[in-house]
């Protein structure tokens, strides 16, 4: 049995969003599935890279949608302090297991699970929520932070003229809202 089975009620309403976080739910049931036989170093490694993988691709998503405007202050502090948070509690538990600690696994899980229910449930609701009602068409949005995530690998040059290009962009879709 899952742990989490995903229902249309956790549907945020931003594509790539939810199948990030349906992608989120796969993981914690296959981390689930592990622990019910010995996962083995090997698979509870490769869970943790995966997890931090994910972790950097998906609040950084988040992070820029909201970084484009649109929530209020005290969202966006909460929303990065529980994001930063979550990196601390996989950082730890990263190490303790590389130091020699087996049992990260469970921990691990039930931190997900309450994750899962509070954080996606209430405050990724709320951002989606504020992002809406700021910019009911968020199509363009997610396109410019598509090409701020590619921008990374960018040398230097092309990446202040993909940024010009951008802001230019985002000003004209403001002006156009
Ligand atoms: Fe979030």
């Amino acid at each position: 049995m899952n742990v989490i089975e995903w229902t249309s009620d956790f549907a945020l309403g931003i594509d790539e969003i939810d199948e990030q976080h349906r992608v989120l739910v796969s993981m914690i049931n296959a981390l689930d599935a592990r622990t019910h036989g010995d996962p083995g170093p090997e698979r509870t490694r490769r869970l943790l890279a995966q997890l931090s993988d994910y972790v950097r691709d998906h609040f950084g998503l988040e992070e820029r949608l909201m970084g484009g405007g649109g929530c209020s202050p005290d969202l966006i502090a909460r929303h990065f302090a529980a994001h930063a948070h979550f990196r601390s509690v996989l950082r730890e538990l990263t190490i303790d297991f590389e130091k020699g600690r087996r049992d990260v696994t469970r921990p691990l899980i039930a931190y997900l699970v309450d994750w899962f229910l509070h954080h996606i449930v209430v405050v990724d609701r709320a951002m989606t929520h504020q992002l809406d009602a700021a910019e009911p068409d968020l199509a363009g949005r997610l396109a410019t932070v598509r090409l701020q995530h590619l921008a990374d690998e960018l040398p230097e040059a092309e990446r202040r003229l993909l940024a010009e290009r951008l802001s230019q962009e985002q000003a004209a879709r403001r002006a156009a809202n």
